[in-house]
This record gives structure tokens, C-alpha cells and sequence, in this order.
């Protein structure tokens, strides 16, 4: 049987497409350190468990496709604590950021229509972008630079009839770049000029470090008509597998129209809106002790790399991820090395090929994304891994004597 055209052209996430690698190394009994993916070790406010425990409804009906109220009332009083005035019928609820993504690409183009996206992007954008057959035009930004926006001029030119709107993710996932409040406004003023839609993604906006403020593109109220913010309870609650996530705009036609594909998927998960629900009530210092805690990690992690030699990576301000430049030809093979003939003291580390991560091809073949969300131990084991392991991989594959 053959499959469709379409899904044989979508990429592979470089996030997990190395998962048989690692069930193959953890076969084995090697302890395998995930650099790879964004899942934090840190617990679930208690809050949102006891929420779960707690559910005691008969049934697990279908809820209302845009999100229950309680959740969305939840959402207003939480973005009035960073002096962001929206009310519940600015926010839909989703099946995750993930979802919010999709509906947003689905909600202003056409097949053929353009998004400008920065790159390296958050890589599965380009599977969403490729279900609403929207083509991402990237704008490179350069680890030169630490990832900083590229010019306005730059984005400027690649604005043709087709483009509906410039995408961010601010902190960034995978670069660690936080957007600056006049980065911003030279994006909403470009982004007027021509009459389009700026989405900024900030499912890591608490995750701000060395005193880094951060501004919400929620926080330009003359700009709102074109304004889009993608949300999510994933990284900032540690519930990434509950789903739940929002879109959330003032421009009432963008949630009208998004609210046809909102009920067709029916409602986002009931249970878990309970959840997210209830971790809205968690202290604020629940947020701000997992931020000082990535924070620390960040350190733990990024003094170790900057000592192996030939690798190259700045301190990244925000999210918990960043890009490295390694001295090797090929980061998938050096991945695949690391998993498949290497270990040290019993562990290897997993790492994500930077590759994916760009619209343009050949791109970050030398770099990685790395993510800090494990504990320091195991940071601290995975830099020694790293640094072993690239010494093996320099010396057996690519046959140089340091
Ligand atoms: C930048 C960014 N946006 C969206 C998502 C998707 O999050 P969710 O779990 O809410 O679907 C992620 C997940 O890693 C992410 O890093």
C-alpha cells in the first residue's frame, strides 16, 4: 500500500527520530542522559495532581470546544499578574500549544500562503506549517550573534503578496534568545506596515534568567488586531503530557473562525482543563523556584560545555534549551555515534542534530540542540560524556589527533 505524497514529504521529528537508537543503547543497560527533549524531571504542582485524584464527576463528558470557563477565568486573573489585560473570550483552549500552532496556520492561510519564521525554529512548526500547506520562509539568525532577531530589513524582504505573518518564539525554543520589547515593536510596526499578523509563542515566557525581563507581545494593545500569542501549560507547570494549551488574541475573527476547527476536534482533554485549572492556584513561588532552578542547570551545564574544546555555545537568557556549535563534520553522525558505540562509566547522552531545526537546507549540520532540564548530576555526568565522547569520535571517525 502506498502512502500519501504529502506525509512522505513531512520530516521526521530530529527531536525523537533517534529514539530506536537510544531503546537500543537502554537494551543494552546504558543509562542514556536525554539532552534531547524538553521534558523537565520537576514535579507537577501539587495542585494539579490533587485536582486529578480528586476528579469525582461520573462521567468524562465532552466539554465546550474552546476551552472550559473556569480555565479560561483561571488564564485572565494569571496574565493580569504580568500586567496583561485579556478576558476569556480572547482565549480558546488547546489540545497543547502543539494544537494552538496548527489552528493558527489553518485560521489565516490558504495553501501557498507564507509565514516568516526565524530560524533555527522550533522544528515541528514545519510539520504544522506543512498540514496547512503554508510555506516558511526563514530569516537566519547566527550563533555569531547569539541568535539576536536579524534585521527588520531582513525580514522586510522576504514580504511578498503571500505572506500572512511572521512567527517567533520568545524565549526562544531552541536558541535561548528572549526578544527584546524593541525587537518587538520593529516587528509590529513592519507587521502593520504591510498589513499582517505577527504570532509570537511564549509557552516559556517565565523562563527568564540573569534578571532578563520579559515582554509579551500580549503587552502592545495598539497593535491588537494583529496580534496572536501561543500558550501552553507544558513546560511552566511540568505537565507536558496533559495537552493543554491556548491561543490567545484580542482580534475576535481570528478565535470566530479558529472556533470551526475547534469543534470539529470537539473539546481539548476534560480531565487535564481540571488540572491545568487547579495549577493556576499553585504559589507563585512554584514558578519561580523552577525558573532558578533551570537557571542553576543552565550554569551546571553551559561552564562545562564552554570548556570542551572546539565547542562553541553562548549563555542562553531564556527557555531551557540552547544551540551548540560542535567540532564535528556531521552532528546526526556524532548523535548516532554517541548512542550506538559509545559509553562512559556506563552512560552516553542523547543529543537533537541542529539540522531540523532550519528551513535551509545544509544549515546547522555542525550543531545541536541541547536541553537542560535534567538535574545537576546527571548534567554534570552528560558534559563529561559529551567531552569523552567527542574526544573518540574526533580520534576513531574522523581519524584527527588532538
Ligand atoms: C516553542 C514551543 N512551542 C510549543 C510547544 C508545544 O507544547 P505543547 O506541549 O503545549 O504542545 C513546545 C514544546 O516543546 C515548544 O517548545
Amino acid at each position: 500500500m502506498q502512502m500519501s505524497n504529502r506525509i512522505s514529504s513531512f520530516q521526521c521529528s530530529p527531536i525523537r527520530r533517534l529514539v530506536p537508537y537510544s531503546r537500543d543503547a537502554e537494551e543494552k543497560g546504558i543509562h542514556v542522559i536525554h539532552l534531547n527533549i524538553g521534558q523537565p524531571d520537576i514535579k507537577t504542582p501539587k495542585e494539579a495532581l490533587e485536582a486529578i485524584r480528586g476528579f469525582d464527576r461520573d462521567i468524562i463528558e465532552y466539554g465546550i470546544s474552546e476551552g472550559e470557563v473556569a480555565l479560561r477565568r483561571g488564564l485572565v486573573r494569571y496574565y493580569a499578574k504580568y500586567g496583561l489585560k485579556v478576558s476569556q473570550d480572547d482565549i480558546m483552549i488547546t489540545t497543547g500549544g502543539s494544537e494552538a500552532i496548527q489552528f493558527v496556520f489553518m485560521t489565516l492561510c490558504d495553501p501557498y500562503d507564507e509565514f516568516i519564521i526565524p530560524e533555527p525554529y522550533y522544528t515541528n512548526v514545519a510539520t504544522f506549517a506543512n498540514i496547512a500547506m503554508v510555506t516558511l520562509r526563514p530569516v537566519t539568525s547566527s550563533s555569531d550573534d547569539n541568535f539576536a532577531l536579524p534585521s527588520i530589513a531582513e525580514f522586510e524582504k522576504r514580504i511578498n503578496k503571500k505572506t500572512m505573518g511572521i512567527m517567533l518564539c520568545s524565549p526562544n525554543n531552541p536558541t535561548g534568545h528572549v526578544y527584546s520589547q524593541e525587537e518587538l515593536r520593529g516587528l509590529l510596526e513592519l507587521c502593520r506596515k504591510h498589513d499582517i499578523f505577527l504570532v509570537v509563542d511564549e509557552v516559556y515566557r517565565e523562563f527568564c534568567y540573569d534578571g532578563k525581563s520579559f515582554t509579551s507581545i500580549l503587552s502592545f494593545p495598539e497593535y491588537q488586531d494583529r496580534v496572536i500569542c501561543i500558550d501552553s501549560f507544558s513546560k511552566r507547570f511540568s505537565m507536558c503530557g496533559a495537552r493543554i494549551g491556548a491561543i490567545v488574541t484580542r482580534n475576535r475573527e481570528v478565535l470566530e473562525s479558529a472556533l470551526k476547527l475547534a469543534q470539529a476536534r470537539l473539546c481539548p482533554p476534560a480531565v487535564e482543563q481540571v488540572a491545568a485549572t487547579a495549577a493556576l492556584n499553585a504559589p507563585d513561588e512554584y514558578v519561580e523556584d523552577v525558573r532558578a532552578e533551570y537557571e542553576r542547570r543552565r550554569n551546571v551545564l553551559i561552564s562545562r560545555m564552554q570548556r570542551i574544546p572546539g565547542v562553541r555555545c553562548s549563555l542562553p537568557k531564556g527557555a531551557f534549551y540552547f544551540v551548540v556549535d560542535l567540532p564535528v563534520d556531521d552532528a546526526e553522525k556524532f548523535a548516532i555515534y554517541m548512542l550506538r558505540d559509545f559509553s562512559y562509566e556506563g552512560c552516553t547522552v542523547m543529543i537533537a542534530p541542529a539540522e531540523g531545526f532550519y528551513v535551509t537546507p545544509g544549515l546547522g549540520k555542525q550543531q545541536a540542540r541541547i536541553a537542560y532540564v535534567l538535574n545537576e548530576k546527571e548534567l554534570v555526568m552528560a558534559a563529561e560524556c559529551l567531552a569523552r565522547g567527542l574526544k573518540a569520535y574526533r580520534r576513531d571517525v574522523m581519524q584527527i589527533k588532538d
